[in-house]
């Protein structure tokens, strides 16, 4: 797009004005015409304060409704909120339009701790095909707020959600407001979308923005004086508010509202500077000053002044005048830009000239990014056509593009830029009538699945589809013959029509070697009088037979019920996996994970009765062998796991994984939807109970114990990062994810789980996983996963060891300050140590507190290279234990007070460690898993 600069040329002004006058459309004025506001999870219409019509999206057949959980929102539009599974597809919202009209679309999205997992989610939302925006959660109770201005093309647009790399996907609010004049007219409109990012009310009296009912248009002016970070910054010494009763001529609604029109800034110093951040650029936008004379100037006074923007002479050259351009006061003067191009931090300037007696003045301001439209799948209109004959079924609503961003649930799609579709699978969704013509028109089409419905009629001609390599149509109704049109597809391999009802006989051309064909089951339909090919044609269902029971006895042996075998798979097979069945009894050494029957784990778990913990993965329940072995069996949450084989590829990884301070993985359970890991049970509970938990007030530990935590969590960890090739980076180290167990020895859990995330359609695992309050800021800005990200979560962690404190709150930190990083890192570094201690610990050494207090600082640095390894941690971790042993002998033999609980728990803790040093130089010698 060249630039074309239009400011300050009342040329176009008039042209805006002529087209305005003629899209004025006669009618009465009514306040809504146009409106949709969707309360999403919503229960009930309702009428908010502003005027505006709620309704409920309970239409919608997908997502879940939920409450939020933060106090600080009260609109009931934002109470409510519907949720997705984070899973590959995505969920979309369709809403009517009329076609060639220009609209506002705004989602809003307030987390609110829906789920109470404080676990920030982000997700990415498109207009029909176009990817619209993503949105990252980083704080529970700000509403984000994206909007979007586009011209309608046809009678419905669909926003979905998909793609969620962090969390569930949600939304509260989808809102579409319908605009009459051309303000937002663009010659780019039909290909491009323009993506609001800043739109701004100058001098405003009060920090609540103007919307409707001032704004017709519901369009949200924001207040200037709200001070969002880095929002209008850099403000000019000098800046006054000024602001007027008179009315302003705007000359047509669609430009801002009176009352935005009557607030301003002014430069009594000459100068009027901002600086802002504009969302989604850089890139090229729409930006439009709207200026009003609303002061009074004496008869030899003048306004007049320039835009400076760095680098862009060429803008400088154009004077307001701003009564001049509008031709008198209290009228609207507009100058912008339809297309110029513009940086992500924004600064900008409005000096007077030098005749000019007056400083500059700013009423308002809009900018709005171009956002390139995707226009979609190139079979778009076919399948359109297509579900227009299914509109009830299920399958039909899942909305938006077939292909984009992600395709449907039940398609395919290639990669080009406009991609079309290469499967369709729609076997046993109870079709009926014709095979649907419109399939025949997919180009690209290669698989076709058919099969399991109740179709009926005959088999169209696919000749348009010359890619088909695999039909299927079994069991249906179908009738007719098998058409010879069937022999125009050149890669035709496979072809099943069998339990049908086809007649007449089968065209020779489709009986030879290169076609798998099954027409068996069709009374009425023979062979063709051209014999001799026929042994290599799979006739009859018993062949098909034979290998559906093979397949049934392999899953049953490896499902067998009672009995225990372990089972390892022949990777260079591609297709079939080939199992190999290795039958053990007892207690085996467990280089593949054990797979349990569900039966096993719902007699062990009477039917999971008891759960003990929940996270980002899953629930965990306790269960008890037949043999006496305690167990946590965590449930994983459906839909986020990859197939079978994967799922089973990465167990048997998690299954080779052995550290005496890493949980011991014993098995897993896969059937139907249900994936289940089973862990070794631990007395003890979390490391989180014991800090803040309920744990705590019945025995809160020690320094001393609390550092022999720290060590055993940061031996398992190291034997993550070293002892495992490749290395294994945990990406969820927290406080709940260190377990106690029945001698207070902890060890990780949950490590090697991210990787058996799906993760949206990537299905790598590259993604950012973790914890608010955890999670690397590197990590999450550059995705760049390392073994540092560990070491920032484990600094959190000792930060929790010192003081006892949650790692996220509301409370405890002070104002502004709600994480426990930013808190103990400013105490320590101000040498006040004391101030983070938590006040259950009164025996410890300080110097082992300073200790652990700088190695944690240094842990949470901000930049990963900055942070030390886990075994420099370690190392440290092991002289702060050294120190506070010797500290507690001196303060045992000084002190007789010293009760004889503390010397008991002290030569426990001493075996312990001698303990551990054996670990330690075993994960050292045996870096075996792989
Ligand atoms: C837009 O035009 C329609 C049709 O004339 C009218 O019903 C509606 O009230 C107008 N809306 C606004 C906000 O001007
Ligand atoms: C909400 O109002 C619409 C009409 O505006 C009506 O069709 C719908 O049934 C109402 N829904 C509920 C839940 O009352
Ligand atoms: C949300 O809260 C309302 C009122 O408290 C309640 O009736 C409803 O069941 C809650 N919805 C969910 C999904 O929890
Ligand atoms: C999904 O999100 C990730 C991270 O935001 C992004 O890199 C990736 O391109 C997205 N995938 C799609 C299909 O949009
Ligand atoms: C702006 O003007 C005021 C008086 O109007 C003066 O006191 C102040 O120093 C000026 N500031 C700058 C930065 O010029
Ligand atoms: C198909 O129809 C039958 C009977 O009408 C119904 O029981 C079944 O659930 C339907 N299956 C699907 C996938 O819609």
């Amino acid at each position: 797009m060249e630039s074309r600069l239009l400011l300050f040329t009342p040329f176009f002004f008039l042209l805006l004005l002529l087209d305005a006058g003629s899209a004025q459309m006669p009618g009465t004025w009514c306040c809504e015409a146009g409106f949709v506001s969707l309360d999403c999870g919503g229960k009930e219409n309702f009428t908010d304060e502003l005027g505006l019509n709620w309704t409920p999206d309970s239409q919608l057949t997908y997502g879940e409704a939920a409450n939020i959980s933060v106090a600080t929102e009260t609109r009931k539009q934002y109470l409510t909120l519907r949720h997705f599974p984070a899973d590959s597809r995505k969920y979309c919202y369709t809403l009517n339009v009329i076609s060639r009209t220009r609209y506002l679309v705004r989602a809003t999205f307030l987390y609110g701790n829906f789920d109470i997992n404080n676990v920030y989610p982000k997700f990415d939302i498109s207009l029909g095909a176009t990817p619209w925006s993503t949105i990252v959660i980083s704080d529970a109770s700000t509403v984000e707020v994206r909007e979007l201005i586009f011209l309608a093309l046809s009678p419905t647009i669909s926003v979905c959600l998909s793609n969620a790399t962090t969390g569930k996907p949600f939304i509260s609010t989808l809102e579409l407001r319908q605009f009459n004049g051309s303000i937002y007219f663009t010659d780019f409109e039909e290909e491009y979308f323009l993506s609001v990012s800043a739109r701004i009310n100058f001098g405003a009296d009060s920090e609540a923005p103007i919307r409707y009912p001032d704004d017709p248009f519901d369009r949200i002016w924001e207040s200037d004086s709200v001070k969002k970070a880095n929002y209008l910054v850099d403000v000019a010494a000098g800046t006054k508010k000024v602001s007027t009763k008179m009315p302003i001529s705007v000359n047509s609604n669609d430009r801002p509202p009176e009352k935005v029109m009557q607030t301003a800034v002014v430069g009594t110093n000459g100068s009027l500077t901002y600086r802002l951040i504009l969302d989604g650029f850089p890139g090229f936008g729409w930006a439009f000053s709207y200026f009003a004379e609303i002061e009074d100037l004496g008869a030899d006074e003048s306004r007049k002044f320039r835009l400076v923007l760095p680098g862009n002479a060429d803008i400088s050259k154009a004077v307001v005048n701003i009564e001049e351009n509008a031709q008198g006061k209290y009228r609207l003067y507009e100058p912008g830009f339809t297309n110029i191009s513009l940086p992500f931090v924004l600064s900008f300037r409005f000096g007077k000239t030098s005749d000019s007696s007056r400083g500059p003045l700013l009423n308002a301001m809009e900018i709005n990014k171009y956002l390139e439209k995707n226009d979609g799948s190139l079979d778009g209109t076919v399948i359109e056509n297509m579900l227009s004959y299914y509109s009830s079924a299920d399958w039909a609503q899942e909305g938006g593009d077939a292909c984009l961003p992600v395709p449907w649930s039940w398609v395919q799609c290639n990669s080009d830029p406009q991609p079309k579709i290469v499967k369709i699978s729609l076997s046993s969704k109870n079709l009926t009538g014709n095979i649907p013509s419109d399939l025949t028109k997919l180009t690209s089409l290669v698989e076709l699945w058919l099969d399991g419905n109740s179709l009926t009629g005959p088999i169209p001609d696919f000749t348009g589809c010359a890619d088909l390599k695999i039909i299927h149509l079994e069991n249906n109704q179908l009738t007719g013959e098998l058409p010879s049109s069937l022999m125009n597809l050149p890669s035709l391999r496979e072809l099943y029509v069998e339990n049908n009802m086809l007649s007449g006989t089968v065209p020779s051309g489709l009986l030879n070697k290169n076609l798998v064909l099954n027409y068996s089951g069709n009374i009425n339909l023979r062979k063709g009088d051209k014999r001799g090919s026929h042994i290599d044609v799979i006739i009859g269902s018993s062949v098909g037979a034979a290998i559906l029971l093979i397949a049934t006895i392999v899953s049953c042996v490896f499902m067998g019920k009672g009995k225990k075998k372990y089972f390892e798979k022949d990777q260079s097979e591609h297709s079939l996996p080939v199992q190999r069945l290795v039958s053990s009894k007892g207690d085996a050494p467990t280089e593949a994970g054990q797979c349990f029957t569900f039966s096993e784990i719902e007699d062990a778990t009477r039917k999971f009765e008891r759960k003990i913990g929940s996270g980002g993965f899953g629930v965990v329940y306790y269960g008890k062998m037949k043999d006496g072995k305690e167990i946590a069996v965590k449930v994983l949450t459906s839909n986020s796991y990859q197939g079978k084989r994967e799922f089973s590829n990465e167990v048997t990884l998690l299954s080779r994984i052995h550290h005496r301070n890493l949980v011991q993985f014993l098995g897993y359970c896969q059937e139907g939807e249900r994936s289940m890991l089973v862990y070794e049970f631990m007395h003890n509970g979390t490391l989180k109970e014991h800090l803040y938990g309920p744990l705590t007030r019945e025995q809160s530990i020690s320094w001393i114990k609390r550092l022999e935590i720290a060590e055993d969590a940061a031996k398992g960890i190291e034997y993550l990062h070293t002892g495992c090739v490749p290395a294994i980076i945990h990406r969820d180290l927290k406080s709940s994810n260190i377990l106690i167990d029945k001698h207070m020895r902890a060890k990780v859990a949950d490590f090697g789980l991210s990787k058996l995330a799906v993760d949206g359609v990537s299905h790598v695992s590259s993604i950012v996983r973790g914890t608010v309050g955890y999670l690397d800021p590197e990590y999450y800005i550059s995705q760049q996963l390392t073994d540092k990200s560990d070491v920032y979560s484990f600094g959190v962690i000792l930060l929790e060891l010192i003081s006892g404190q949650e790692a996220i709150s509301n409370e405890s930190f002070g104002v502004n300050c709600r994480n426990i990083v930013q808190w103990a890192k400013s105490h320590i570094e101000s040498g006040d140590i004391q101030g983070i201690i938590d006040p259950t610990l009164n025996e410890f050494d300080i110097q082992s507190m300073w200790k652990i207090a700088e190695k944690a600082l240094l842990c949470v640095q901000a930049h990963g290279h900055m942070r030390p390894s886990i075994s420099e941690v370690l190392k440290e971790i092991h002289e702060a234990i050294a120190i506070e042993k010797e500290a507690l002998a001196t303060r045992e033999g000084n002190s007789e007070d010293m009760s004889r609980n503390s010397i008991h728990s002290s030569l426990n803790l001493g075996c312990i460690d001698a303990d551990n040093g054996l670990s330690f130089d075993e994960s050292i010698a045996q870096p075996s898993a792989r």
